[in-house]
């Protein structure tokens, strides 16, 4: 095969694949933001930002992920259960948009 050809292949593939995550990502956190203005803002704070009463969402490290769909799933006091109102998927998009905004 010819050299050039094989160079163009090549950085096709490249910029074809690597966009291609990022941009999963990107619907994954922004549908999860979808999702959280409409169960979660009233409470945990416009963008996450919590006024003070309520735990800040921003403060969950990586490791949380357990932690995180019981409690979204479960519930605790006068935290809402979302089983049966928050779907698999939503969970996971609304933890890449909870992850996207971690400090
Ligand atoms: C009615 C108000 C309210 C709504 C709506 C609400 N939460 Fe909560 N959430 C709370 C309260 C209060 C706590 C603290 C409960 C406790 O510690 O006993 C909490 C705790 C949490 C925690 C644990 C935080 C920690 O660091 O311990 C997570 C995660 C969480 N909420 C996620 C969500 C998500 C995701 C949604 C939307 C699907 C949501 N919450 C909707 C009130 C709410």
């Amino acid at each position: 095969m010819n050299r050039h050809i094989l160079r163009w292949l090549i950085a096709g593939t490249l910029i074809a694949a690597s966009p291609y995550a990022t941009a999963q990502d990107q619907a994954a956190i922004e549908a999860g933001e979808k999702v959280y203005e409409e169960h979660c803002q009233s409470c945990h704070g416009e963008k996450l930002r919590s006024a003070g009463a309520m735990p800040d969402l921003r403060e969950i490290r990586q490791d949380e992920r357990p932690k995180f769909d019981t409690m979204v799933m479960n519930g605790r006091s006068q935290m809402p259960a979302w089983q049966g109102i928050i779907t698999p998927q939503e969970l996971d998009q609304l933890w890449a948009y909870v992850r996207s905004r971690a400090r």
